[in-house]
């Protein structure tokens, strides 16, 4: 299993050392367009393989997309992080150009490759990569509701004062400050709704903060966050390199599910080996269908923004 990660910043990296810790990729490629500064962080990252015990090989590579050859999965974290105060959508001007280039060098060098756009505003990023690529919309994973729902599973089990392993829910939607829907309907503490724990005042402040994690990850950070969205995007690389069928909530291109159509926003996947294997249609309230369209229209307008 060989896996590319273009953008050797905080997230790509932090992504690159979860992934060869699992030890399930025979080969971690790492590219960035700063002279050796990938192969420093590849050398870095190998010098902990004794260490950390994993025989995964990390390659550094400046701009090198011959080194990324036959990936089986490419992961997109170029792009300009937000600072304090600034909305992901605003990186669009910059990102998305960064994320058409590299895209289709990935590709190129890679065509039978799954990619997995990570860059900001990601929804609207793994739009571009759909129009840019062309690729099976089954092989385009957009991440971030993974993210969400980790930084949704954190702020429930602060809330019930629960060990997190008891803690299970899933964050749909864009993933953007306004437009994330946690499904506080049906999040749970060891199959019991966390409902019978905590009142519903407290459960919306558990979804507000939810929905500004980043923001307030940024805010604290002075730039976005790295660890979650590291080893959130190692757990979809996990499962389709080892085909493990795990649900996950992903931004995929939308054909009518959910009402929605032309569209990548964050909806429950089958993650296996050949992407996207199932787009899961759970049965949404009125109140969470209201929530998913206000967020489509979110996207939609970002989306607008492109030049395609
Ligand atoms: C986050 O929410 C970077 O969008 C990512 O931290």
């Amino acid at each position: 299993m060989k896996v590319t990660v273009v953008g050797a910043g905080a997230v790509g990296a932090s992504c690159a050392e979860y992934i060869a810790i699992k030890n399930f990729a025979s080969e971690v490629v790492l590219l960035d367009i700063k002279e050796g500064y990938a192969e420093g962080k590849a050398m870095d990252l190998m010098q902990t393989a004794s260490l950390n015990s994993f025989d995964t090989k990390i390659v550094g590579s400046t701009n090198d997309y011959a080194k990324t050859a036959g990936s089986d999965v490419v992961v997109i974290t170029s792009g300009i992080p937000r600072k304090p105060g600034m909305t992901r959508e605003e990186l669009i001007g910059i990102n998305a150009g960064i994320v058409k280039e590299v895209s289709s060098n990935l590709i190129e060098h890679s065509p039978e490759a799954i990619i997995i756009v990570v860059s900001n505003p990601m929804d609207t990023m793994t739009y571009l990569v759909h129009k840019t690529t062309g690729l099976p919309k089954n092989r385009i994973i957009g991440m971030g509701g993974a993210l969400d729902s980790a930084r949704f599973k954190y702020r429930l089990a602060e809330a019930l004062e629960a060990p997190i392993s008891d803690i299970d829910g899933m964050v749909i939607g864009g993933h953007s400050d306004t437009g994330m829907v946690p499904l506080t309907r049906l999040a749970t503490r060891n199959s019991v709704p966390v409902t019978e724990f905590i009142s519903e005042e407290r459960l919306d402040q558990v979804k507000e903060d939810t929905k500004v994690g980043g923001a307030t990850l940024t805010k604290l950070l002075g730039t976005s966050a790295w660890y979650a969205p590291g080893a959130a995007v190692s757990a979809l690389v996990q499962a389709i390199a080892c085909d493990q069928k795990k649900v996950f909530p992903c931004s995929a291109m939308l054909e009518g599910e959910y009402g929605l159509s032309d569209i990548c926003i964050g909806v429950p996947v089958v993650l296996g080996a050949s992407g996207i294997e199932k787009i899961v249609e759970i049965e949404l309230s009125d109140a969470e269908k209201e929530a998913i369209s206000n967020s489509a229209e979110g996207v939609s307008k970002t989306n607008g923004l492109l030049s395609l």
